[in-house]
């Protein structure tokens, strides 16, 4: 039966009808409802499924709504028009940190956010003035001053939202603009998207050397990009997104649930591709019995230095590894989270083969990654659909990979070697995170 087709005014009855209920919602589990004021509470702490849920509800009618109110050319019009100078204007005053230019309670001349960022005057002025149109900053009282809103507010108060601003836009931002040249030169007329690691967007903007030299991957940008001691910056910001990731999505239970680590009792564990750590300290503070290598490329080192607790130093420790070479180290459990969706079918077998030399009989590698494909998918908002979507683009852009469904995981561990059993696989549709739990037959 086809549905009648929606009115704005259809549209705004809904949009109603969710906030009402939201903002019910909102105060009976004791939250604060954020405003558009540098006072703002950052984002809806304490946020249930239930409001997740009604939240991207609400978020997808607006969608609606912002097309139907301006009409379909011109929502495309607006759209194309806008987005390149909204995600540049972001990056710049993310990347300057206009942000810690204007103090939260206050406000800052256009000359003292000059001297702050060491930018032209002209520069900060009209990048400020398109910031202001998608409340990035506003205008305060006296002329030629701005103020925080409650979004720039939030970048000025939160290292990790503004690490993940830094990482997005600016690391895997550029890639995704040479897309459709990539597409022409390695896809065309294939039956499937190339999965050579040097036929991607990624490599083509980087065969340029824009940031000075040629860059295979992604990594190796992140890890080696910066002169002296800013070399590495974008890596130390990456662990400063990953960290930030974890406690957004409050993937600490995610962590502890993937596994029966009570039941591992006095259990070695490497965390490979473990970052600065984050997750080890989850794990080795909830789980006393455990010896934690974090395993990762050589600039995660100083931030895991920098962060690690004193009171775990004797059972947590970073060790620089390519996991692409053989594991050295001999290990009960080894964790792989978040590792492989970046990497194409090849280079994941790759790394699940380079844990073979260190493997025994009943070692386990438990492979723990977000599932951005779920078979209801189509059932969920757009907006939620949209975390996937947006995040399996960027995965073409960077390496040719894909977010993939638990199926392929399964048949990813099988190519790898026949050797890993798999006995555990826990999905779950709630988090959006998959646990495979491998044990080597060898
Ligand atoms: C998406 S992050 C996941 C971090 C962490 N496991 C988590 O779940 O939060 C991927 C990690 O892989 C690391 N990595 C990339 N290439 C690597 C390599 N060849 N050897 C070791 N680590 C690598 C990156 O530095 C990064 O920390």
């Amino acid at each position: 039966m086809s549905q009648s087709p929606q009115t704005l005014v259809d549209l705004a009855a809904k949009v109603t009808e969710l906030s009402q209920s939201l903002t019910k919602l909102i105060s009976d589990n004791g939250m604060k409802a954020p405003t558009l004021e540098a006072d703002s509470v950052t984002s809806y702490e304490g946020m249930t499924a239930e409001i997740f849920l009604m939240r991207q509800q609400l978020v997808d009618v607006l969608n609606d709504m912002n097309i139907l109110a301006q009409g379909p050319s011109e929502s495309i019009f607006n759209y194309v028009h806008n987005c390149m100078p909204d995600t540049a204007v972001l990056n710049i005053l993310n990347y300057f940190d206009f942000w810690a230019a204007v103090p939260v309670d206050g406000s800052a001349s256009y000359q003292d956010i000059a001297k702050h960022t060491n930018l032209p005057l002209d520069v900060v002025r009209r990048v400020l003035e398109h910031g202001i149109t998608l409340q990035l900053f506003a205008r305060a009282e006296q002329p030629s001053h701005v103020k925080h809103t409650s979004r720039s507010a939030a970048l000025a108060k939160s290292a990790g939202l503004k690490a993940l601003v830094s990482t997005i836009l600016d690391d895997a931002g550029p890639p995704m603009s040479v897309m459709t040249e990539a597409l022409r030169r390695y896809s065309v007329g294939k039956q499937e998207l190339t999965t050579d690691m040097r036929e991607n967007a990624f490599t083509l903007f980087h065969s340029g050397a824009p940031y000075g030299r040629k860059y295979a991957n992604s990594w190796e940008f992140i890890e080696n990009d910066g002169e002296g001691e800013r070399k590495g910056w974008r890596q130390r910001n990456f662990v400063t997104f990953m960290n930030y990731l974890k406690d957004i999505f409050r993937l600490e239970n995610v962590i502890k649930d993937s596994y029966d680590w009570k039941a591992a009792g006095k259990a070695t564990v490497v965390d490979l591709g473990g970052s600065g750590g984050h997750d080890a300290f989850v794990l080795a503070k909830a789980f006393p019995d455990l010896d934690i290598t974090v395993q990762d490329l050589p600039e995660a080192g100083p931030v895991f230095e920098k962060d690690v607790p004193a009171e775990l130093k004797s059972r947590v420790r970073f060790m620089a590894h390519d996991f692409f070479k053989p594991q050295t180290v001999q290990a009960d459990i080894y964790m792989i989270k978040l590792i492989l969706h970046d990497w194409p079918d090849a280079e994941s077998i790759k790394i699940l083969r380079g844990l073979i030399p260190a493997l025994r009989p009943g070692s386990k590698v438990l492979f723990v990654d977000y599932v951005g494909k779920q078979g209801n998918a189509a059932e969920l908002p757009r907006s939620i659909q949209q975390m996937g979507t947006a995040t399996d683009m960027r995965m073409m852009a960077l390496f040719n990979a894909e977010e993939r469904p638990v199926e392929a995981w399964k048949e990813i561990f099988r190519k790898a070697d026949e050797r890993f059993e798999i006995q555990r696989v826990d999905a779950n549709a709630l988090t959006f995170y998959v646990a495979i739990e491998a044990v080597w037959r060898g």
